[in-house]
């Protein structure tokens, strides 16, 4: 049997431990970190493997095919990369690693406004195909210039968020004081001392910076500067009255990612949302909130309105399964593959999606289901289910 990856890392969990070597100690915690006491994280991906699916092993089957459609487009597989923050200071060029890795394999790519390549290079990376995550602008005329370069660069969905109302209390970011770019102090020094492969390539690529809204900003910031720059730039909280403009404005295929609760989804029905990413941010912003596969298993009813995807916990293919089963028509990870790329770096993207991609058609082929949609029939109603 050959495997489309490095077996030295067949799984998420032994990417995790080889970035955890790999990354400087206060890289790998923003990244692997979640709010508070970290109670939420944990229960993402406990609740999502409480899931059990029903083999049918004397059914007739012919072959698994993983392709799934969304918003009228066919991708590869069911699952897309989330967007993510910071990620060239995670690993050097890791949105471009990812964003590349994500077009040779035909799943989406979503880039976040506050990561460290542009919307207009990512365009050109992934040949027009990238999704925009935008954190909505205070101010009118940021917005829509913000939106018109989506636009010009081809984006075919631009997701906004609404789990971000505050900022999220995450203690080791609190203590490793956290900085944009990286404010080297004395533990942080040792900490990059410790780790020649990411420090040559920070050196070789540059220093990271907020490549999307470089234009809007004035040098160097602290920590303290860009908190005050974003809450002056961005403003978290949304409602329907700031989501108007925005889909007046934006032509495309419109998402709104962290919706957590039914009252929420039927708000982004009325509101004229084409989908929702259920989602608690990988549990970062909210650690006495429910996991995400909970919500999840009430949404979908809204299908027919509205297209249902999710987020948070997802570590394997099994997981991904899972999702699906529940009846999700997408999902997403955001960690999985940051923790691919800091354990390989420039294969790292490609090494976890094909691994995941191996492990689910594993899953298909053992269960005896041909096709994505049809994994929901393969749930076990247990009783933690909704
Ligand atoms: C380090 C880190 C930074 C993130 N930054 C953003 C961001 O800038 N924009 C955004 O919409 N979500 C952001 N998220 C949330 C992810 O898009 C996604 O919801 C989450 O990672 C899913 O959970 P998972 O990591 O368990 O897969 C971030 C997540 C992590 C781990």
């Amino acid at each position: 049997m050959s495997f489309p990856f490095n077996t030295d890392y067949p799984t998420i969990e032994s990417l995790r431990e080889r970035a955890r070597k790999r990354m400087p100690g206060f890289a790998f915690d923003y990244l692997d970190g979640g709010c508070n006491e970290n109670i939420n994280i944990r229960r993402n991906t406990e609740e999502i493997r409480e899931i059990q699916l029903v083999p049918r092993y004397l059914e007739n089957y012919k072959q698994s095919n993983l392709g799934t459609e969304i918003f009228g487009i066919k991708y590869s597989a069911p699952f897309g990369i989330a967007p993510v923050g910071l990620q060239g200071l995670m690993w050097p060029n890791a949105p471009e690693i990812l964003a590349k890795a994500a077009h040779k394999h035909n799943i989406p790519f979503i880039l976040s406004t506050v990561t460290t390549t542009s919307i207009e290079r990512a365009s050109e990376l992934t040949e027009g195909k990238a999704w925009f995550q935008l954190y909505n602008p205070a101010e009118d005329w940021l917005r829509e210039d913000i939106i018109k370069r989506a636009g010009a660069a081809g984006c075919p969905v631009l997701v906004i968020l609404c789990d971000v109302p505050t900022f999220g209390y995450r203690p080791k970011e609190i203590r490793n004081g956290l900085a944009m770019p990286p404010i080297l102090n004395i533990r942080n020094i040792f900490q990059v001392m410790g780790k020649p492969r990411w420090a040559l390539q920070t050196l070789y690529h540059g220093t990271p910076n907020f490549a999307t809204l470089k234009p809007y900003m004035k040098g160097n910031m602290s920590i303290k500067q860009l908190g005050k720059f974003m809450n002056e730039t961005f403003s978290g909280r949304l409602n329907a009255e700031r989501i108007k403009p925005i889909r007046d404005q934006w032509k495309g295929k419109l998402v709104l990612k962290g919706v957590a609760s039914e009252e929420d989804a039927e708000e982004a029905i009325r509101l004229g949302f084409d989908g929702i990413i259920v989602s608690n941010h990988g549990g970062r912003q909210l650690d006495a909130g429910e996991s995400s596969v909970r919500p999840l298993q009430r949404i979908v009813k809204y299908k027919d309105k509205i297209t249902v995807m999710m987020d948070s916990g997802i570590r394997s293919g099994p997981d991904i399964a899972r999702v699906m089963g529940s009846g999700a028509d997408f999902c997403f990870m955001g960690r999985s593959f940051m923790y691919g790329v800091g354990a390989l770096g420039s294969k790292g993207g490609d090494h976890t999606i094909s691994m995941l991609k191996m492990q689910l058609q594993q899953v298909m082929e053992q269960v005896c289901c041909e096709q994505i949609s049809d994994l929901p029939k393969h749930m076990l109603r247990a009783k933690n289910q909704i």
